[in-house]
Parts: C-alpha cells; sequence; structure tokens
C-alpha cells in the first residue's frame, strides 16, 4: 500500500518534487537485509516496506546554511583530481586520504579515519563482482546507537589506534557521499533532517554482511520529517552526511536514501556515486 503525505502550505515553501521514499511499514517486526547470496532457504530480505509519496526540498537555495551538526547534512563545493573511482587500491591510497583531510577541515576533528567505501550505480540490482553496488532505496541510518560506537572501537582498534583513550573525547561517523559521474539526473539521494526525526521512528534493523553482522536504522514514515535533495549534483561537489555523534546534543543518525525523481530525463545515464566513510575524533591531544 503506497501512502501519501500532503505538502504542506506553499508559501514558504522551497521549490520541491513529489516523489517516493521507501519506509518500514511497521515498527514492531526487525528487518533484515543480505548484501551477498543468504545461505539456501534465507530470504533476502525480511521486513515490510511501504513507499511514501512526500515532497523532497531542493535544498540547493539554503546550502550555506546546512550544518552536519544541525540538520545532519552538509553540502560542500570540494573539487578533487581523482579519477580513479574503478581501483579499490587506488581509492583506499589516495582518496581516503583527500576525505580525511576533508573532515577534518569541516569538523575540526583532531583525528580522521576513512575505513569503507562504498562505489554504487544506478545500473546495478545488487553488489557485482567488481564490488559495484546498487543505489539504497530503503531510507536509513547506517549506524545505531549501539553499532556506531562498537564500529569506531573495532576500527581504532584495527588501526593500531589507543581506543580506550580516543573514545574518552566526542567522536562521529559521517560519511562524504559525492558523483562519480555528474550530473546526476538519475536516482539522486534524499536526505531527512535530523532536527525532524523522533527517536521512535528509528527502527532497529540488521544488515548481513559476509563474516560480519550490522546494525542499521530503517525509518518508519512521520508527517513531520523533512526531506530535502541537492538537484543535478556535480562530481566537484559533496553532501557530509552525519552517521553517529557521541554527543546527543548534535545531530546524529541522519537517515537517507535514493528515489526515482520524476524529472528525470529518459536517456538520463545511471547514478554513480562513492561514499567514504570517515571517523572522526575531536581529543585535544590526538
Ligand atoms: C550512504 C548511502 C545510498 C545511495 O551514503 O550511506 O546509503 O544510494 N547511500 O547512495
Ligand atoms: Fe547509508
Amino acid at each position: 500500500m503506497a501512502t501519501r503525505f500532503t505538502a504542506p502550505a506553499a508559501s514558504t515553501e522551497l521549490p520541491s518534487v513529489e516523489a517516493a521514499l521507501l519506509h518500514v511499514a511497521s515498527k514492531d517486526e526487525r528487518p533484515i537485509n543480505y548484501t551477498f547470496e543468504p545461505p539456501p532457504g534465507v530470504p533476502w530480505r525480511t521486513g515490510k516496506y511501504v513507499d511514501v509519496t512526500l515532497p523532497i526540498r531542493d535544498a540547493r537555495p539554503l546550502v550555506d546554511q546546512l550544518s552536519i551538526d544541525v540538520q545532519g547534512f552538509q553540502f560542500l563545493s570540494v573539487p578533487t583530481t581523482f579519477r580513479n573511482f574503478q581501483d579499490a587500491a587506488a581509492i583506499k591510497s589516495v582518496y581516503h586520504r583527500e576525505c580525511e583531510a576533508l573532515i577534518k577541515r569541516v569538523t575540526g576533528a583532531s583525528l580522521a579515519l576513512a575505513y569503507d567505501h562504498n562505489v554504487r550505480s544506478g545500473a546495478v540490482e545488487r553488489r557485482t563482482a567488481d564490488g559495484v553496488r546498487e543505489v539504497a532505496r530503503r531510507v536509513h541510518g547506517d549506524f545505531t546507537a549501539g553499532s556506531g560506537p562498537k564500529r569506531a572501537r573495532d576500527e581504532l582498534e584495527g588501526a593500531g589506534l589507543d581506543a580506550d583513550r580516543l573514545l574518552r573525547s566526542r567522536f562521529a561517523l559521517i560519511n562524504a557521499w559525492r558523483p562519480i559521474v555528474g550530473p546526476v539526473l538519475q536516482k539522486p539521494l534524499a536526505l531527512c533532517d535530523a532536527r525532524t526525526v523522533a527517536p521512535d521512528d528509528l527502527v532497529l534493523s540488521d544488515l548481513m554482511h559476509p563474516g560480519r553482522k550490522g546494525e542499521i536504522y530503517s525509518l518508519a514514515p512521520n508527517p513531520a520529517h523533512r526531506w530535502y535533495y541537492v538537484p543535478k549534483m556535480r562530481t566537484d561537489e559533496v553532501l557530509l552526511i552525519k552517521c553517529f555523534d557521541s554527543d546527543g546534543t548534535r545531530a546524529s543518525f541522519t537517515p537517507h536514501g535514493a528515489f526515482d525523481d520524476p524529472n528525470t530525463p529518459a536517456d538520463a545515464p545511471p547514478r554513480q556515486s562513492i561514499e567514504v566513510r570517515v571517523l572522526a575524533v575531536f581529543a585535544p591531544d590526538a
């Protein structure tokens, strides 16, 4: 069943599109999602989902007012000379360093550790042999109150750093999302203003990776949510998305997901993007 939320009064409104975002239909069930072929007899995913048609506002007129600590996402103009997005080793050795420097510059973090990335394409249905993943239609937050700190600890320990000491300071998990081909005309990314999300809207869910179980939040619909997107994002533009913050007074768990843009031209190329996951630590002595 599809739900429709009507757009509020038009007077103060930004330009917007009406489009469907895929939410969880029930808060009483824990959805499980496999990112790889599940064992025989196990379904690729469980849980009920519902498409909710709602206004998604054009964030371009207010990009300068967006803050990773307030709305939970921030837009930046950040050209890069890196082009080798087909080469995972090059992404790790070169592009991860760029993202670490960016996060330090923008947030003031004393330490930034890029620990993961996904290259996505609107042309694939699920992860390909060369590691390219599908776009994520289900709106979600990448980490939960439990899995955020756990992942931060795992990554620091894996890097040989003193997790006990560093995690006494504030830390955050931030994605740096960038188009690889631009402008993005197909399946753009929608982001929800974190201030409009109630704790009760976040539904614990399992994301099964080979050899690892990740806990994420799926999102239940709520007419209070305010959704945004940046139309026609270019390869010299980046969105930072806050997925966890140990400081509960700042934005955290920012929901996001891809949608079918009704303005997509018939000959639009598939969306291609990369998100790099970065741990930021705000330790005076790190
Ligand atoms: C992310 C994410 C989905 C997409 O960057 O964490 O979920 O379709 N992206 O790009
Ligand atoms: Fe995500």
